[in-house]
């Protein structure tokens, strides 16, 4: 079945960008090979090549792409409240393979997966996030309570799901699905403030899942001892503001206590010397 829905972009501009990417290679690609994901930057807009449209969250066949029409507009409407989304402009897809297409989120990912296992970027990155101001780590975990509260589901296992730019902030990509309760898969609704309780650090640098990608052991043995303290102290600021961010938006300090208890919450913390 063939379905193209434009909710964003006129039909002309997102035909002019599939017809372009035949020609280009593409410059990012997702992790995962269920979807399989080839993504093709221009200036503004981005076509996101893809396997299985039709399909929400890996469960949930969706085979005329209404659940995506409804999270789309849905994303547009919490664009609209100022929440920093990226929204979906366009859809086309043949049985299931196709095309996404978006705006291109500002500044560059939160962590980029290609570096993360280079100090020099590591430290750069750091040292960037910890001078965001806190204004900025106070919207991402407003953010994370709106688009959870609005039924969305946001992926913190990647950190490159997250884009930061220093004006703009922290901005959300990746956002593919409802979450479970949506689709009937769950009794319990996900509430804004527990997803914001899991998702608040990730501006801190470690490995959310250290089994599919261990780079801070690695990052750390190659650091001699000032550099290793550039990045704790550079880390633990950022920690600090995410857990403020956490506190304005809240949260309690208990919650986070409790959290942190969790061995598989930042499970390098030690290590990192962030708890
Ligand atoms: N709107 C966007 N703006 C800028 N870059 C993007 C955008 N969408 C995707 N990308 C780039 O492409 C990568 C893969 O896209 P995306 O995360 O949507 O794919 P995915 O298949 O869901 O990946 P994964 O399962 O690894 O999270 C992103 O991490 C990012 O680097
Ligand atoms: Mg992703």
């Amino acid at each position: 079945m063939k379905i193209e829905k434009y909710f964003a972009i006129d039909q002309t501009t997102a035909q002019q960008m599939i017809k372009a990417i035949k020609r280009m290679t593409h410059e990012r690609s997702g992790d995962n090979r269920f979807q399989n994901t080839k993504a093709f930057l221009f200036d503004e807009h981005v076509v996101l090549k893809m396997q299985n449209i039709n399909v929400r969250n890996v469960a949930t066949q969706d085979p005329d792409l209404k659940h995506l029409e409804r999270l789309a507009k849905t994303l547009l409407e919490l664009q609209a409240q100022g929440v920093n989304v990226v929204p979906i402009s366009a859809v086309k897809s043949k049985n299931g393979n196709g095309y996404i297409i978006q705006p291109r989120a500002k500044g560059s990912e939160l962590y980029d997966r290609d570096e993360t296992s280079c100090k020099s970027y590591v430290l750069k990155r750091v040292e960037l996030l910890s001078n965001a101001p806190q204004g900025h780590f106070d919207k991402y975990v407003a953010d994370i309570i709106k688009i959870t509260d609005a039924g969305i589901i946001i992926d913190f296992v990647g950190k490159d799901n997250f884009f930061y730019h220093e004006t703009i902030g922290f901005q959300f990509i990746d956002l593919n699905a409802h979450n479970d309760y949506e689709y009937g898969l769950s009794d319990e609704k996900t509430q804004g403030k527990q997803a914001a309780l899991r998702g608040c650090f990730l501006p801190c640098y470690f490995d959310a899942v250290p089994k599919y990608r261990n780079t801070v052991s690695l990052v750390l043995d190659e650091m001699s001892n000032s550099e290793r303290a550039i990045l704790t102290k550079h880390n633990q600021i950022i920690f600090n503001k995410c857990k403020a961010a956490a506190i304005n938006n809240g949260i309690t300090e208990k919650m986070i206590c409790e959290m942190l208890a969790n061995e598989w919450f930042i499970p390098q913390k030690q290590q990192l010397e962030l708890a």
